[in-house]
């Protein structure tokens, strides 16, 4: 237990993502608990990893966590874990953790747009296999050669992920799991959720994309339009996470914007300096 008397947890999440959020938890959980009482819900438009989200889960500080991401590779990966995790738990104990499942993997999420099991079992494997968790365009962990320190198996403990997936094949029902446009997903909660209740934390790509991390289906428009919806005043709690960029230093001029320091690979030590600007009504 912490100081602030919230319990200290570690991942949650089945995924690894560059420059992840699961450590902002602590801060999201003092959020939701100025929220009104009862089913508080938490959701997330741009989700990812996730990895905050389950861990509001788990501490029971939340009913519902609503994950939304456009890629059609996250997504899969998701639906597959809620929807079949004892299967994919096998998967996980049983699949050889080589460099040919990692080729055979590779070819499966190149090109591929339409949502399945396959689809996300591979890329789950990817981003365990692959230098700092990137799906698409980063070599295994230990090299093509497999002569690094670390070999493509380090960071894939079949025991302690499947763990992950039946816990959350568990409260999956508790779990919705969306594939839209951040902006649609954002328009249509309106009606899905309590508004009042909800916590939106949003964690777009950045504006300046430094290298293709993950999908990114935004542009400055779509940043400008993400502006005006969350500062229309439909939504009333969010918490919103970017690089340190101009134009998001102006679109959200009124708001409180906060330095925060992320991340991005355990390897190098790379760290980004981004901003953090949150919102209650
Ligand atoms: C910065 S990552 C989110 C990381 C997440 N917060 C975590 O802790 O794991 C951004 C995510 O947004 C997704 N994405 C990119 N453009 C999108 C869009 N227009 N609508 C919805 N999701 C999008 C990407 O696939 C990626 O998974």
């Amino acid at each position: 237990m912490s100081q602030s008397g919230i319990p200290t947890i570690r991942s949650v999440s089945p995924f690894r993502y560059p420059g992840g959020k699961a450590f902002l938890y602590k801060y999201l959980l003092q959020r939701l608990n100025v929220l009104p009482g009862g089913q508080r819900i938490y959701a997330e438009p741009f989700c990812g990893g996730a990895g905050a989200a389950v861990i509001l889960l788990k501490l029971g500080a939340v009913e519902e966590i609503h994950l939304n991401d456009a890629d059609p590779k996250v997504f899969s990966a998701w639906d597959a874990i809620l929807n079949q995790p004892e299967r994919f738990a096998a998967e996980i104990m049983s699949t050889p953790i080589d460099m040919p499942t990692w080729y055979s993997c590779r070819e499966k999420v190149e090109g591929a747009t339409h949502p399945s099991f396959e689809l996300g079992f591979a890329t789950f494997f990817l981003n365990r296999t692959s230098r700092s968790g990137i799906v698409i365009g980063a070599g295994p962990i230990g090299g093509y050669d497999q002569r690094g320190n670390w070999k493509i198996d380090a960071r894939f403990n079949r025991k302690v992920l499947a763990e992950r997936v039946r816990w959350l094949g568990s409260v999956s029902d508790r779990i919705k799991i969306f594939q839209e446009d951040a902006l649609t997903f954002l328009s249509r909660s309106t009606t899905r959720l309590r508004l009042d209740r909800t916590l939106f934390f949003v964690d777009p790509p950045y504006v300046t994309a430094g290298g293709r991390l993950y999908l990114n289906a935004m542009n400055e428009g779509k940043h400008i339009a993400l502006s005006d919806v969350l500062q229309s005043g439909t939504i009333p709690n969010w918490v919103l996470t970017y690089d340190d960029h101009p134009l998001i230093r102006d679109l959200y001029d009124t708001q409180d914007i906060s330095d925060l320091s992320v991340s991005y690979s355990l390897q190098n030590k790379r760290k980004e300096r981004e901003v953090l600007i949150s919102h209650a009504a």
